[in-house]
């Protein structure tokens, strides 16, 4: 139910950079293509192939086929079917195998391996799948400092239903901390490069983050929100998962992805993710209806989409934008959208579902389903628009973005209840607790402010994480 623009481009930029680097590795490796006088390395040649074509899927967090490729040692140890390697041997290397017949097996619904990354693989192991790497130094680990020099943008936050606490995201930890008082944040790290969403689960007693790394992979977390115990944690796909939200009932969160998707990724670790592809480009954010039944979501393609979760179809797709939508929401007559184009629209659900109705008779009858029909104009906003949210009774409805304010609407009548002005620079995300009553905010400048509703009064401000910039270290 949050977004913004900037985020997402700094986003995009560091996913291209990241996913070039590879790619440039990799094509690096096939213009080193081994000769008889130069040896295959590993850690130099092989392990960019691996980790930009397999690793996704074969990951110590997710081995499908029960096949780690995060070290040599585990490609030896292999998966369910036995050992992946025989060193020296490639007529009998299951890997070799699988990307080598006419349509090879994997990496899996992607295509072959050029014929010059294949002769990598090949070479390396006829020369003994020799392990040139340092332990642990395949993976870099994201590092989370002690202090920052900048406070880090909040890129998102999330207050509990009974307004009580705070949950704010910053780039690979979050951190809890009480909405009164002075007490001192509870920080919690992931191995996340970049966290996109935090939340709050409906009964309050859970938490979820998501993100990700650039290429690598999305993941989802779930915590005990009282203590900020992990409970689970999993990869899906190989990129930077965004924003979404929880299911009513709290058994589930959906989330957008790159490719399309949303994802909806149940607490339970041993129910299966559902992925429905509905979008042809990345999707920003995602919201369940008040029962549960319907997820809307809006993306980089414009689009903002109704489809049923029982059959992960698209009902319809109710609107294109001219530009990004960056946020969706609902209550249970209406969805809404909003996003670069700064319009704010509500779209009601039963007449963009009915399908379409006749009105007239005979030759005259005419779909009177037309988007003009279902579509509820709200008041422009002052700029890009990057996050909303509804407080957990779905009565009220809270618009940020590229500007300095926040408005706040009734759900129902879609009239505008509160705006809180002068915030102290672009706003990331948004949240509010059960009755509305409270919001938090957070933003590029990384602070988190809390407000009461609909007064507009600040509760507090504050940077969760602990910033030492330059010149204070320099005057120790
Ligand atoms: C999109 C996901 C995905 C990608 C990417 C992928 N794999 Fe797989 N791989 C699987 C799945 C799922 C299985 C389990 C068997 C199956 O379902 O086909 C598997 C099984 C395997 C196995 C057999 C494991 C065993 O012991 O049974 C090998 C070897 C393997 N993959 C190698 C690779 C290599 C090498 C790459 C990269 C070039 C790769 N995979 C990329 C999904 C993937």
């Amino acid at each position: 139910m949050r977004k913004l623009i900037t985020f997402f481009v700094v986003v995009a930029a560091t996913l291209a950079v990241q996913s070039s680097g590879s790619a440039d590795e990799a094509a690096k490796a096939d213009l080193n293509r081994p000769t008889s006088a130069t040896t295959v390395s590993f850690k130099r040649d092989v392990w960019p192939i691996f980790r930009r074509h397999c690793r996704g899927c074969h990951s110590r967090t997710d081995p499908k086929g029960g096949l780690s490729m995060d070290s040599v040692a585990d490609l030896l140890k292999g998966g369910d079917s036995g050992p992946s390697l025989s060193p020296g041997k490639t007529d009998s290397s299951l890997l070799l195998d699988m990307i080598t017949s006419d349509s090879p097996e994997m990496p899996k619904q992607q295509p072959a391996l050029s014929a010059a990354r294949v002769e990598i693989i090949r070479q390396w192991i006829l020369d003994g799948a020799k392990d040139d790497s340092d332990p642990g130094d395949l993976t870099p680990k994201v590092v989370i400092p002690e202090s920052y020099r900048f406070a880090p943008a909040i890129t998102s936050v999330s207050i509990s239903p009974d307004g009580t606490r705070v949950a704010a995201a910053c780039r690979s930890e979050f951190v809890l901390f009480p909405t009164e008082g002075d007490s001192r944040p509870q920080r919690i790290p992931t191995e996340c490069d970049l966290l996109t969403h935090v939340e709050f689960s409906p009964d309050g007693t859970k938490l979820v983050t998501v993100g990700g790394s650039p290429s690598s992979f999305g993941e989802i977390r779930f915590y005990e929100a009282a203590s900020g115990v992990l409970i689970n944690s999993r990869r899906i796909g190989h990129d930077t998962l965004f924003r979404g939200s929880f299911s009513p009932d709290g058994k589930s969160v959906a989330v957008g992805g790159t490719d399309g998707s949303a994802h909806v990724v149940p607490l339970d670790i041993n129910a299966p993710v559902r992925s429905f592809p509905l979008h042809s480009d990345w999707v920003f954010d995602v919201d369940w209806t008040p029962d549960g039944k319907m997820l809307v979501t809006g993306g980089r393609d414009k689009a903002t989409l109704v489809s049923s979760v029982e059959t992960g179809k698209l009902l319809r797709s109710v609107d294109m934008s001219t530009e990004f939508v960056q946020a969706v929401s609902s209550n249970e007559t209406f969805a809404f959208s909003s996003g670069l184009a700064r319009t704010l629209t509500g779209y009601e659900f039963k007449i963009a579902l009915s399908g379409i109705e006749v009105t007239g008779a005979g030759n005259g009858a005419r779909p009177i389903t037309n988007r003009a029909q279902y579509v509820k104009g709200m008041e422009a906003q002052p700029g890009p628009v990057l996050t909303m949210a509804t407080s957990l009774d779905r009565k009220l409805l809270a618009v940020g973005g590229a500007y300095r304010e926040i408005r706040v609407y009734k759900t129902d009548d879609r009239a505008r209840v509160a705006l809180i002005p002068n915030l102290p620079a672009t706003v990331y995300s948004v949240s509010l607790n059960r009755d509305g009553t409270r919001l938090a905010a957070g933003g590029r400048n990384g602070e988190v402010q809390i407000y009461e509703v609909p007064s507009g009064k600040l509760i507090r401000s504050v940077i969760p994480v602990p910033v030492v910039a330059p010149e204070d270290v320099a005057a120790k």
